[in-house]
């Protein structure tokens, strides 16, 4: 991750690719690159840091080029270093590509290439696409780029966005979406075409665009473009003419902010893991948040404070800290806290997390606690906040800013943050081994892909907002880690749209709310396949019995609650510490499909 622009045209490629990526520097990259094909040979600049230290690295060692592709890095796989910056060249020098996303079984991919004899410069895992797309090219399609490109994106595990070009046939670029690893623009110029990850990029040179569908490929070249399905089927994709007014260029092709941002969680995610988390060694790199050895083992108790949706975050954060580091973990409204007179002392740490920084309940809490010892961190949204400014240690959430009313991704990546915390604190303190952190960052490479297939299952979540979005009360239910999604998903249907909702842990619906249930109040219940599954059954059974209409949300796969609940959702089987991430997402979009309407 993070950024992607490609040029095909009849001018010079790189002045345009680097303006493009300066468009997208808000999304914030540790390194960046830029590529062009001039006479039959690859160029190629790349720099860490900002953007400036290309630009002068352009200047001072030119290259041009009317084909050209560019991106701005957030380190996923190997540090940031030039090495590891995009874009990367093929060991036969044929092939360059730029790409978004985490290939989740890159290690087996090159495993088999090195034992053919490739060898790579690079610790990426972009690198292994590059290779396996010469490999193909060479040895199995007769150098046929478009087919090799093809048949590389078919062996790729995860959600991807690829932009690759080939020095033999210069007068074409290949881009390629898989899963949601964010979106991949095709911008349609005047004998010039666009490629960009993000629209911003590339909305001064045209407004017309066309968005490719998961498992799309496009060849593009100045004058055409043709788009297939990885399965060699033709698609006839619609051209999107992009407003000029900011809000509709900003929200592109969706209908709505929120909805925008449900959909850019699967690359929040894998932006808030870049240059953190080692896949390979398990280990978790948090530079701004102070923490060694010594601290982690003196820390006694953590205490998260919070408001609205981040204190939610907060209530599953402490299954984390208390599962995976073993430290008692309190979750503390902001608002009642600052007038709690709290019992506190240095060995304990108050964790703000909010997506501004600036919210003023959560940072009188934190000024509260100080004032009595305790020791700050934040886990935060926005850069240069007072709650970034003021802590001692700090985990940036690296979502990009929200603009939806609802929080979403920055919800969806405060999570992921408070996961890698605990797992270092574990570390740490010798509560995790080698081998379960081995086992945690694989779980965590797979979370883009999770997210992004709950994504895909819109449609089915239209056909329920249908038969739901007229009710005008809504029970959420949840239970162990997943009872605060429970509470989050009512907060965000309340907050959005004005309909009654509560949420609660499960156990607790027989101490009372069972009484509200009825064929008036449809009962939307977690009940993945975990430890507590059977326990959910039994609280559906409840409901049921009640008259209530039960809409599950269960793991795929799991034909025995079809007989339980009216209605299921399916999310992918996953860890149970990804779950909370994953089952947020489809109380998400069925939210936001009925608050917008939008299956009418
Ligand atoms: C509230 C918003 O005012 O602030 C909530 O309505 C939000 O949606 C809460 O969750 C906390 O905001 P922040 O920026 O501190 O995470």
């Amino acid at each position: 991750m993070c950024g992607i622009v490609g040029y095909i045209g009849h001018r010079n490629a790189v002045p345009l690719v680097l303006d493009g990526l300066q468009r997208l520097e808000y999304r914030g990259y540790d390194s960046a690159g830029v590529a062009v094909i001039h006479e039959g040979q690859i160029k190629i600049r790349r720099d860490v840091g900002k953007l400036i230290n290309l630009r002068n690295k352009v200047e001072s060692g030119p290259i041009e080029g009317t084909i050209g592709i560019g991106h701005t890095r957030w380190a996923t796989h190997g540090e940031p270093s030039e090495r590891n910056a995009h874009p990367h060249v093929s060991m036969n020098g044929d092939f360059v590509v730029v790409h978004n996303g985490i290939v989740e079984n890159y290690l087996e991919l090159k495993r088999e290439l090195t034992s053919e004899g490739v060898t790579f410069e690079s610790d990426t895992d972009t690198e292994v696409i590059v290779q396996l797309i010469a490999h193909h090219a060479q040895h199995h399609t007769n150098g046929d780029m478009v087919e090799a490109t093809r048949q590389t994106a078919l062996r790729l595990r995860g959600a991807q966005a690829i932009v690759v070009v080939n020095k033999h046939t210069p007068d074409r670029l290949i881009a390629v979406r898989i899963g949601n690893a964010g979106g991949v623009a095709l911008g349609i110029g005047n004998g010039e075409n666009f490629v960009a990850s993000d629209i911003p990029a590339i909305l001064e040179y045209t407004r017309k665009m066309i968005f490719l569908d998961h498992a799309d490929m496009a060849v593009v070249t100045a004058d055409s473009y043709h788009i297939q399905t990885l399965q060699g089927e033709p698609v006839d994709a619609e051209i999107h003419e992009i407003d000029w007014d900011s809000v509709s260029a900003g929200r592109g092709e969706f209908q709505h902010f929120m909805q925008k941002e449900i959909f850019e969680q699967a690359r929040a995610v894998t932006d808030t893991m870049g240059g953190r988390v080692d896949f390979e060694k398990g280990d978790i790199l948090l530079k701004e948040l102070n923490l060694d050895e010594a601290l982690a083992k003196r820390i006694s108790k953590i205490v998260i404070t919070a408001c609205g949706t981040s204190y939610y975050s907060g209530l599953v954060g402490k299954f984390f800290f208390e599962q995976l580091a073993r430290v008692n973990t309190e979750v503390e409204y902001a608002s009642e806290y600052r007038y709690r007179n709290p019992i506190l002392d240095e060995n304990t740490i108050v964790l703000a997390i909010t997506q501004s920084g600036e919210t003023a309940d959560t940072l009188a809490a934190v000024a509260e606690a100080r004032k009595r010892g305790a020791m700050m961190w934040s886990v935060v949204n926005a850069i240069g906040s007072a709650a970034m400014r003021t802590a001692d240690g700090y985990v940036l959430m690296n979502a990009g800013p929200e603009i939806g009313v609802a929080s979403t991704k920055a919800f969806t990546t405060s999570l992921v943050n408070q996961l890698m915390i605990a797992l270092r604190l574990g570390q740490l303190r010798g509560t995790i081994s080698a081998e379960q952190s081995v086992f945690f960052a694989q779980q965590l490479s797979q979370l883009p892909r999770l997210i992004g297939q709950v994504l895909e299952f819109e449609d089915q979540i239209k056909a329920l907002a249908t038969v739901f979005h007229n009710y005008k009360d809504f029970l959420f239910l949840g239970r162990g880690i997943n009872y605060p999604i429970a509470l989050e998903g009512a907060l965000k249907l309340k907050e959005i749209s004005y309909i009654h909702a509560e949420g609660y842990p499960a156990g607790e619906m027989k101490h009372g709310p069972i009484a509200l249930i009825d064929e008036d109040m449809p009962v939307l219940a977690i009940a993945i396949q975990d430890d507590l599954y059977e326990k959910m059954i039994s609280q559906i059974e409840q409901a049921k019995a009640r008259n209530g209409i039960v809409i599950a949300v269960a793991t795929e796969g799991d034909t025995f609650i079809q007989s339980k609940a009216d209605h299921v959702l399916y999310v992918p089987a996953m860890n149970s510490f990804l779950s909370p991430i994953v089952s947020l997402a489809s109380f998400e979009l069925i939210i936001s499909i009925i608050v917008s309407g939008s299956f009418l």
